[in-house]
């Protein structure tokens, strides 16, 4: 193998603000492959991450729950943290952007920066809600567009004529985040001047830094002329107040990818590494940064500026994926294809997903569609029937004719080299980040070891005391080639390999995968994964509507929701629904749902049956007796426990579900309006 590498190796940190779902998993799990990859190699490498916890977005959604902004990005950093280990993301570390060594480095490139003369100073006018003290980003601005008259545009362009426009532009604009009629104001910002970079980035992008797609788009903006790049932020803002600038703050962009520098020096202190090693200007090392198709301007344009003006290395490579489908579509909350990471976990192993998502890598920036059906074939035909098979078909006659002891002997060494042999193909596969590829290839060989044990059934021979010998030869080979591909499926199937280590009595290492265990004591064999059933797959989408009945079907999360108001509507259209007081004569747990209860509705004679996510909240019994409101005329809805004739309205937040109710008096049947 060539000389040890040192590598460190980042992804995209999610913000503290949601959920993450099974497109973070797709990133976290093609870069812990190509790290669990590069350590197998026997390299240095290490991988660090963080929660980006700045910005206007985490500041209203604290505020929004009542707590400090430090309480709710300590909160999301420990729910990411639990997804990412039990997805079996192996970071090094896992940070935070609103950390102490992440403070010492903003102020440190940016001094920098300033000191070679690479900021500029300016006033702009923004618009500037009057109610809540804010200036407000485009996104926090709606309106009526200004040329084709569309109502409830946001502040930058409309979506319905594509025209673009500043906020100050709209008709009749509102600020989203009070309902207040934002004003004009000025205030003074500060500007990285990106455009003195253009050489040097057309020379970075020439060294191979980034895949040729992505250099052709980088190309595209290069050539167009790059515009200074505003880094700060009025007060209030949550994030790291700039240096001689009060009330001004880096705007979070400015400091997440400084948090890659920060959560290594974490590492570093902690476990005594040379941080200057990994980062001084012409350093040796190789830094790699995974990322989504949506944030190449950062880290290809902004982020190596910055590193080269305030004389640190630049990446070596930044490594661009695309985004998740699910069933061909976009991920979507009614159809419950928008998965979070936990409710996946909830009903699935990772390794399905790790090995799903590997298959379907190519190191290009195209999207990957996450099928469902051909998730639980593809899972079910390679792992289960292919990989795990060639063990169980042969266990049991090692186990059982020689004690546990593999054969000295290779039955066939041809087989043996075949399948050993392309791990050094497999390897130039996951270099690349084409693990796609690499699958396939490893598959070809499990096909093949199936087919010789096929052809040569031992379990006929096995009948003949003559042929124990030859028993044992087959199995023992079928034992080494299962050994085999399992190595080369270790990046991807951490979890696998530790009990197939244990079953093999030996550790799975790329550099002695060609050397055969032989006179060698194996376990017993126990079924090292199960196939997955459809039902379960099935619960997962079901339980994915029943999180959106939770979070979005109720009058949710107020005016500062992540999820813009919903299109206006006229008096006609809101008659259309039909609200009714009900009561609940009767309420009660839902067997295998998680989040449902079952209510029973007296309508004022009718009898309705409603499933609700509220069991979080509610015990059951408690709301026997009680009136709510229930969307009346609402489609009936097939659930997996029956059927849902209608809805019933709650408020929710991360504290809790409240349950509508109207005073007392109220009749059922009476129409709510
Ligand atoms: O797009 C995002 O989700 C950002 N939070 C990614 C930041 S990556 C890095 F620069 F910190
Ligand atoms: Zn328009």
């Amino acid at each position: 193998m060539s000389e040890k590498r040192q590598i460190l190796v980042t992804n995209a940190l999610p913000y503290a603000n949601a959920a993450l779902h099974l497109g973070h998993i797709l990133e976290y799990t093609q870069t812990d492959v190509w790290v669990r990859f590069q350590k197998m190699r026997g390299h240095e490498c290490y991988y660090v991450s963080a929660d980006d916890a700045h910005g206007t977005a985490i500041m209203l959604k604290a505020d929004e729950k009542g707590i400090t902004a430090e309480q709710h990005i300590s909160e999301m950093r420990s729910l990411h943290e639990a997804d990412f280990k039990d997805f079996l993301i192996g970071v090094d570390s896992y940070h935070t952007t609103h950390s102490e060594e992440n403070r010492i480095f903003s102020e440190l490139i940016y001094n920098r920066l300033k000191a070679n003369g690479h900021i500029a100073q300016r006033s702009i006018t923004q618009a500037f809600d009057p109610e809540k003290e804010l200036f407000l980003a485009d996104r926090y601005v709606k309106g009526t567009c200004p040329k084709c008259k569309a109502a409830d545009q946001y502040g930058d362009n409309c979506e319905a004529c594509g025209a673009t426009y500043s906020p100050v532009d709209l008709i009749n604009p509102v600020s989203v985040i009070s309902g207040a009629t934002p004003i004009e104001k000025e205030s003074v910002h500060y500007f990285f001047k990106l455009p003195e970079f253009t050489d040097f980035l057309k020379e970075w992008v020439a060294t191979d830094s980034v895949q040729k797609e992505v250099a052709n788009k980088l190309g595209e903006w290069l050539d167009g002329g790059l515009q200074e790049w505003d880094i700060s932020r009025d007060a209030p803002y949550f994030g790291f107040e700039i240096p001689d600038a009060p009330g001004k703050y880096f705007y979070v962009w400015l400091d997440a990818p400084i948090g890659y520098m920060a959560s290594f020096k974490h590492l570093c202190d902690l476990k005594g590494i040379d941080f200057d090693h990994y980062w001084k200007k012409n350093s040796t090392t190789e830094l790699y940064h995974f990322i989504g198709k949506d944030i190449v301007n950062f880290h290809a344009l902004f982020w190596p500026a910055m590193l080269k003006s305030a004389e640190y290395r630049t990446p070596t490579k930044v490594c661009v994926h695309g985004f998740v489908t699910v069933n061909g579509k976009k991920m979507s909350k009614s159809r419950g294809t928008f998965i979070n990471a936990r409710c996946y976990l909830d009903h699935l192993n990772p390794e399905y997903l790790r090995y799903y998502y590997a298959s379907k890598l190519s190191g290009s920036v195209e999207d990957i569609d996450l099928n469902l059906e051909d998730f639980i074939q593809k899972v079910n035909s390679d792992l289960v029937g292919k990989v795990i098979n060639i063990a169980s078909r042969c266990a049991k006659f090692v186990t059982n004719g020689n004690d546990g002891v593999l054969s000295e002997n290779i039955e066939n060494p041809a087989l043996w080299n075949q399948v050993s042999g392309v791990s050094t193909t497999v390897a130039e596969h996951y270099e690349n980040r084409d693990y796609g590829k690499a699958m396939r290839e490893i598959m070809a060989q499990a096909d093949a070891a199936n087919e010789y044990i096929a052809a040569k059934e031992p379990w006929k021979l096995n009948k003949d005391p003559e042929q124990q010998q030859k028993v044992q030869d087959i199995c023992s080979l079928g034992i080494n080639l299962f050994r085999v591909i399992l190595a080369m499926l270790k990046p991807v199937l951490p979890a696998t390999a530790i009990a197939g280590e244990e079953f093999l009595n030996d550790t799975l290492a790329w550099n002695s995968i060609d050397k055969p265990l032989t006179n060698h004591r194996i376990s017993i064999f126990t079924p090292l994964m199960k196939r997955i059933e459809k039902e379960t797959v099935e619960a997962m989408v079901e339980a994915s509507k029943e999180d959106l009945e939770t979070i979005t079907s109720n009058v949710a999360t107020g005016p500062l929701a992540d999820e813009p108001l919903a299109d206006e509507i006229s008096f006609d259209d809101f008659i259309k629904v039909d609200l009714r007081v009900a009561k609940i004569v009767e309420a009660d747990h839902v067997k295998g749902a998680d989040k449902l209860l079952r209510l029973t509705l007296d309508m004022g004679g009718e009898i309705r049956q409603v499933f609700s996510g509220i069991k979080s909240s509610y015990d059951p019994k408690s709301l026997e007796g009680r009136l709510t409101v229930l969307v009346a005329n609402l489609a009936p809805r097939k659930m997996r426990f029956g059927m849902s004739e209608g809805m019933v309205l709650a408020a929710a937040d991360d504290q809790g579900i409240y349950l509508l109710e109207p005073d007392s008096g109220a009749k059922p049947g009476q129409r709510v309006t």
